[in-house]
């Protein structure tokens, strides 16, 4: 099997090669990432070199680019590639309509000239919006709030049309919060990780209340391993963690874990048009016999343990680009 990996040098996306690999022997597995800020090699480096991972420098906004890539003939093709946090969207909307739209949209059309068996299509929860009360089934409405979340929605749409005008093999993924190893530290669980770390203060925003269903990253590579063989064209799948924690219950977890003092929370602005609650209804995949496997806490832990161990991987990462974006993001309430 000839499998694409569009944006495998991130964070959810080497995590999904390194899975793949142990699952998959007979696998050839080509990564294609633009290598931004939040693309590493370093998430690929047990990886790379040998026979079965090939990495390749492409943008999936460059046309030529995804047309040269998807001639070599694929089985399966998954889109991971996207800008992806919502706090930059707000910041500079751009890179995630080129990126998250415009890409996807160039990525379908190399995959409509060169058919592969299953395209799977990484959308997102947050596209529900945000949820008062119940679950989203995937039927739901879409009303997403941030130009990350909305840029996302176009894709996952365009996805679905290219399955119903030109019948592209599409399937849909919408995963609810993901964490684990190799995730950036600018998101909420690596970013208070490292902060507590380097006794730092944690910038809860608001009042901390907003909730986020958390999924293990080994459980959302699994699930997407499952829908590739399981899956059924045009179909949409949540992909759920069954775990509905508030911001300052996870944050509470974190520094209870590190036996760091509550002091260093710190509760700062608001960010624009915060969704207060995300939550999925799971039960089409779990009808089909898939459900995550391990309980927040125990992963919580087992990811913190990571970012303990693998101090020079976020260091090199925080010393960066990553400096002058918090500082502008956070100001000096954070410690910046
Ligand atoms: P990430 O930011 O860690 O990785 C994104 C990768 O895409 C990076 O390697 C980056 O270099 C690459 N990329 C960006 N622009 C590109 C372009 N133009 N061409 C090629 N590569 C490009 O993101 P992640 O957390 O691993 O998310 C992966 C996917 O899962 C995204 O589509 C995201 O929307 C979706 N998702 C993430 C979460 C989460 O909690 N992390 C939850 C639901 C859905
Ligand atoms: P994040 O990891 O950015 O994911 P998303 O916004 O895509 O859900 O944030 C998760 C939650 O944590 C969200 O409610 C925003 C909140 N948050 C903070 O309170 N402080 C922070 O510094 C960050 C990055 C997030």
């Amino acid at each position: 099997m000839r499998v694409l990996v569009a944006g495998g040098a991130g964070f959810i996306g080497s995590n999904f090669v390194r899975h793949a690999v142990q699952a998959h022997p007979d696998w050839q597995i080509v990564v294609a990432d633009l290598l931004t800020y939040a693309g590493n090699l370093e998430n690929l480096h047990d990886l790379l070199g040998g026979q079965r991972v090939r990495f390749v420098k492409a943008d999936i906004a460059d046309r030529k680019a995804m047309e040269a890539l998807l001639a070599a003939g694929f089985d399966y093709a998954l889109n991971f590639a996207a800008a992806t946090h919502v706090d930059r969207s707000i910041r500079d909307p751009e890179a995630f309509i080129r990126t998250d739209i415009y890409g996807a949209f160039t990525l379908l059309e190399a995959v409509r000239r060169h058919p592969v068996e299953r395209f799977v299509q990484v959308s997102t929860d947050e596209v529900y919006g945000s949820l008062r009360e119940g679950s989203a089934r995937e039927d739901a409405p879409l009303m997403p709030t941030s130009p990350y979340s909305a840029s996302k929605a176009g894709a996952d749409r365009l996805a679905f049309s290219y399955f119903a005008t030109y019948g592209v093999p599409v399937v849909i993924t919408r995963p609810s919060n993901t964490f684990g190893p190799y995730q950036h530290p600018e998101k909420l669980i690596p970013l208070f990780i490292t902060n507590a770390l380097e006794e730092r203060p944690l910038p809860v925003y608001g009042d901390g209340q907003n909730v986020r269903d958390w999924l293990y990253v080994m459980d959302h590579c699994e699930a997407l391993d499952f829908i590739l063989r399981r899956g059924e064209p045009g179909v949409v799948y949540n992909i759920g963690g069954g775990s509905e924690c508030t911001n300052l219950e996870v944050t509470a977890a974190i520094l209870d874990y590190l036996g760091r003092p509550r002091s260093l929370i710190r509760h700062v602005r608001d960010r624009p048009a915060h969704d207060r609650r995300y939550s999925v209804d799971g039960s089409r995949l779990r009808s089909l016999g898939w459900q995550p496997r391990t309980e927040f806490r125990q992963a919580l832990h087992e990811t913190i343990d990571w970012y303990v161990a693998r101090r020079s991987w976020w260091e090199k990462i925080k010393s960066g680009e990553f400096s002058d974006y918090y500082r502008e993001q956070y100001g000096s309430e954070a410690g910046s």
